[in-house]
C-alpha cells in the first residue's frame, strides 16, 4: 500500500517493507500489537508512525524527535491515538533515558525500533532553517533550535584547518582545503549570516571541470555542516549500540540510511552485532558467545524504481535491519 499523504509535509520512505521488517516482532504475542513497545527514533511527521498505529490498534509507541516542530506536526497528525503514544523531545542517542521517563526499561524491552535518518522534507521546505542551498536563508542548520550551534558559527569562527577536515570528512569533498581556504579569505571582509553568500563562494571556489560533473557545488559542503552542526554521526554511533541493548529477544531494529557516511556506520555497528564472540580459530561454538542478533536484510535494500518516482527522496535510501536471538550477559555487549 502506498502513501502519499503528503498533506503532513513528509512521504514516509519504504513504508510497506518497514512494516512487513517490523511487524513480526510487534505481534509475537498478540496480532493487534497489545503488550509490544514500538520505539521511533526519527518520528518526523509520524508518517510511519501512523501506520503502525492504524494496523496495531494494540500497539504502543514512543517517539522521539530533535525537532520540536516536528514533534508538534506528529503529535497534531497522531491526536487519534493519543492514549497510546509518548512522545519525547530527545537526540536518539538518549534513547535509554527517554525509555527510561516513559516507564519502559533501556535495557531488553522494546519490541521494535525505526531509525529514519536525516532532515525531513518539512525541514528542508522550511527555507528559514538554512538547509536547502537552493533557498536563500540564514546559515541556521539547526535540526533542534534550541541547540546552540550554528552553521553561522563554524563558518566564521572555526580555524581553516577543522572547517578543511569538516568539508573532508562530512562532505567527502574533493576540494575541502581550497574552499576552506577562500572562507577563512572572506570572512575577514564580512561574516557570513546567508546561504546564498555561501553558495556563492562554492561556485568560485569549485573549478569550473569539476562544477559540470560532480553534482550541485553546494551539495556536499552543505552536507558537512549540517553533520557538524548537529553532529550527527556521533549521535547515531551511541543510538545504535544504546538501541539493540534495548530490543527484546525477538524485537527487531530498521534503519533507513540516505548518505554513505551514516549507512556506513549502520554496517558496521550491525556487522558487529551479528559476529560470533567465539575466538575464530575454535572450531565449534563456545557456548554464551554464540552471536546476539542476525541480519534480517542482505546487505542493503534500496527503493524500487515505482517509488523512487513518486517520491524521489526515496532514491537514496540504504535499508538494513537486525533481530536479537540471544539475550545479552551483561550490559553493553550487544
Ligand atoms: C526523515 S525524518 C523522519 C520521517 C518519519 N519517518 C515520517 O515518516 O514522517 C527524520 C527526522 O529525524 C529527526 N532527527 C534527525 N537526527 C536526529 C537525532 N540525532 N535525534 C533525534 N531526532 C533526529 C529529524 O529532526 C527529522 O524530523
Amino acid at each position: 500500500m502506498a502513501d502519499d499523504s503528503s498533506d503532513f509535509g513528509h512521504v514516509p520512505v519504504l513504508l510497506d517493507r518497514c512494516v512487513e521488517l517490523l511487524t513480526p516482532a510487534l505481534t509475537r504475542h498478540a496480532v493487534d500489537g497489545s503488550g509490544a513497545v514500538l520505539l521511533d527514533a526519527t518520528l518526523g511527521a509520524g508518517g510511519h508512525a501512523e501506520r503502525f498505529l492504524t494496523d496495531l490498534p494494540g500497539l504502543r509507541l514512543i517517539g522521539l524527535d530533535r525537532d520540536p516542530n516536528a514533534l508538534e506536526i506528529a503529535r497534531a497528525r497522531l491526536a487519534r491515538f493519543a492514549d497510546r503514544i509518548t512522545l519525547v523531545h530527545t537526540r536518539y542517542d538518549g534513547l535509554a533515558a527517554a525509555l527510561a521517563e516513559s516507564g519502559c526499561g533501556a535495557v531488553e524491552s522494546v519490541d521494535g525500533m525505526l531509525f529514519d535518518l536525516g532532515v525531513s522534507s518539512m525541514q528542508l521546505d522550511r527555507a528559514e532553517r538554512g538547509f536547502a542551498y537552493a533557498q536563500d536563508a540564514p546559515l541556521d542548520m539547526r535540526m533542534d533550535p534550541e541547540s546552540p550551534l550554528t552553521a553561522a558559527d563554524i563558518l566564521n569562527t572555526y580555524d581553516q584547518a577543522a572547517l578543511a577536515d569538516i568539508l573532508h570528512r562530512y562532505g567527502e569533498e574533493r576540494f575541502a582545503r581550497r574552499i576552506a581556504a577562500q572562507i577563512v579569505r572572506r570572512r575577514a571582509r564580512a561574516p557570513f549570516t546567508s546561504t546564498a553568500e555561501l553558495v556563492a563562494l562554492l561556485y568560485q571556489a569549485i573549478p569550473a571541470p569539476a562544477r559540470r560533473t560532480g553534482g550541485h557545488p553546494a551539495k556536499r559542503t552543505f552536507q558537512a555542516l549540517r553533520i557538524a552542526v548537529n553532529d550527527e554521526l556521533n549521535s547515531l554511533g551511541a543510538a545504535i549500540p544504546a538501541g539493540l541493548d534495548a530490543l527484546a529477544v525477538g524485537g527487531r531494529m530498521v534503519v533507513l540510511a540516505y548518505q554513505s557516511l551514516e549507512d556506513r556506520i549502520v554496517k558496521r555497528l550491525f556487522a558487529d552485532a551479528v559476529a560470533s564472540r567465539t575466538p575464530v580459530d575454535l572450531p565449534v561454538e563456545l557456548p554464551g558467545h554464540e552471536p546476539r542478533f542476525r541480519s534480517l536484510t542482505h546487505g542493503a535494500e534500496r527503493a524500487d524504481a515505482a517509488e523512487v518516482e513518486r517520491n524521489p527522496r526515496s532514491a537514496a535510501v540504504r535499508l538494513r535491519a537486525v533481530q536479537r536471538v540471544q539475550q545479552s550477559t551483561g550490559k553493553g555487549d550487544a
